[in-house]
């Protein structure tokens, strides 16, 4: 057990780190939205896919996702069956992992599904934007809300608060796209997990993985290296890793 917890260190160079891992894992058409334009559909995975979702989730301290995600879709955010309970008990990980949910104004809904379920501590990310009234009704669910900056979050010293108090060392974001843009743009997304699904949701105003501003330049993309690609059926199991140093492309802009 000893020697496993140390090699879970080791990967992800917890000795050295002073915040979490942080992945993000997203199910995606294969003109890369997350939803329909509508929000309607955003559940367009295989069985397979969700098995997958489940296996990160058993790797992970924490589960992140944003407020929309959270308030449309009827998830607990949890660690699923025995099945990944007994994953997490050979890494010598806590059994539940902790949820977190990311709320610049406090808008997200006090009722979701995720607060209903007390397997472990909810804590919500918000700024002081949150009114008090919002924030009462937060507190009253959540087993921590934390104002982490006055208008935006600032992920970096948020990160660095879970790693801290909350020991969380490995951290999934589940989107939306709105929150991933944000992860992006921190520099804070280690590890980016895809399934491309067999669908085509087209739509202007659908969202994709990463909503936001957008790069207006490729140097000004951020970049990542394939790790791994799988088939699974008629999907693909994607993961990249941050890429690190030099570019390997060169610009081709105005070629
Ligand atoms: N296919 C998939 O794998 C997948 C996964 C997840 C979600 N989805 C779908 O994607 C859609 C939601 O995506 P979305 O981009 O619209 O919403 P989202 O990122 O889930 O939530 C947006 C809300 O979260 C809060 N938020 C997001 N980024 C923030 C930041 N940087 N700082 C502070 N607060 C932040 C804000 O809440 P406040 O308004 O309270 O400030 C914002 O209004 C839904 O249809 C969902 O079902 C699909």
């Amino acid at each position: 057990m000893k020697r496993r917890r140390m090699a879970r260190a080791e990967r992800h160079g917890t000795k050295t780190r002073t915040r979490p891992f942080v992945l993000i894992n997203m199910a995606m058409t294969a003109d890369a939205k997350i939803a329909t334009a509508n929000r309607a559909i955003s559940s367009f995975g295989s069985p397979r896919d969700h098995e997958h979702l489940l296996e990160l989730r058993a790797t992970a301290d924490a589960v992140m996702a944003g407020a929309r995600t959270v308030d449309l879709n009827p998830i607990n955010m949890g660690p699923g069956g025995r099945k990944y309970l007994r994953k997490r008990a050979t890494k010598g990980m806590q059994p539940y992992n902790v949820r977190i949910i990311v709320s610049r104004l406090g808008t997200v809904d006090p009722q979701a599904q995720v607060f209903r379920e007390k397997f472990s501590p909810v804590l919500v990310l918000t700024t002081r934007q949150t009114s008090a009234r919002r924030l009462e009704a937060l507190r009253a669910v959540a087993h921590e809300v934390k104002i982490c900056g006055t208008s935006e979050i600032n992920f970096r010293s948020a990160f660095r608060w879970l790693f801290k108090k909350w020991k969380i060392r490995t951290l999934v974001c589940e989107g939306g796209g709105e929150l991933n843009d944000a992860l992006f743009q921190a520099g804070l997304v280690d590890e980016l997990h895809l399934t491309v699904c067999p669908w085509l949701f087209a739509g202007r105003t659908a969202p994709t993985i990463a909503e936001g501003m957008g790069a207006a330049k490729l140097a000004k993309a951020i970049e990542f290296e394939l790790k791994s690609s799988r088939y699974v059926g008629a999907e693909v199991f994607l993961c990249f890793g941050r890429r690190r140093g030099a570019r390997r492309v060169a610009s081709r802009e105005n070629a």
